[in-house]
């Protein structure tokens, strides 16, 4: 399973990368406008910055909501770097700008996705990422991981290609859960992913391994 941190802020983006576990980066406009960068250049600007951080996918997200701005948007932004991934929201419009970036070549991450028909309209434009968000389908008492499950058995049963690449990740039980289920991809805080590292009995038993060696030391 891939994982990507799902953040605009650059610290946070070399910290993943440091931690040597980083296929990619997801972004979006609330994100970007989280992290303060503003007006198109500085836009473009900051997605090249992430891409000289990571090697690997980058999903920069357009904003434009008609098929010929989608398509506009969408060039120049595959046009910054081979690692940009087109984001493009799960509408009428999006489905056809993914068929064109899809016949083009270039990859695409199809956003917004919230039920088992939108997923399976992603696959059928060729989307390369498809993104079900799990964690707002759990914030109104909805199935989130249940979601995931529907979208793994549909592609496993015609074979679509596209990946899964479960989005609204909010803690480390959704992050295993995406894996038992065979995720292709999780996006993440930084917060989630090192939430994996913890077990009080990692903490204790490396505590008990550094005092014996200390006191073993004392009596060599
Ligand atoms: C990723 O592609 C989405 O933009 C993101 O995961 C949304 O997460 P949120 O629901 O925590 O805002």
């Amino acid at each position: 399973m891939k994982f990507f941190i799902d953040t605009a802020n650059l610290d946070q983006i070399r910290e993943a990368q440091d931690m040597g576990i980083l296929d990619g980066v997801t972004t979006n406009p609330s994100l970007m406008a989280k992290e303060g960068i503003t007006g198109e250049a500085n836009i473009r600007k900051h997605y090249l910055d992430i891409c000289k951080i990571v090697d690997g996918d980058v999903s920069a997200e357009v904003i434009s909501t008609d098929y010929e701005g989608m398509v506009r948007e969408g060039d120049l932004l595959a046009d910054l770097h081979e690692n940009i991934v087109v984001k493009i929201p799960m509408t009428k419009d999006g489905v056809k700008a993914l068929r064109y970036f899809s016949d083009k070549g270039i990859k695409t991450n199809c956003t917004l996705i919230f039920s088992p028909g939108q997923a399976l309209l992603a696959a059928k434009a060729g989307a390369t990422y498809m993104s079900p968000f799990v964690g707002r389908l759990d914030d109104i008492s909805s199935d989130g991981i249940e979601l995931i499950n529907q979208i793994r058995l549909i592609y496993d049963n015609y074979g679509y290609q596209t990946q899964i690449l479960a989005a609204s990740v909010r803690h480390t039980m959704h992050i295993i859960q995406c894996a038992e289920i065979g995720a292709d991809v999780i996006t993440a805080p930084l917060s989630a992913i090192a939430g994996l590292l913890k077990h009080p009995l990692t903490d204790s038993g490396l505590a008990q391994f550094l005092a014996d060696h200390a006191k073993s030391q004392a009596k060599g």
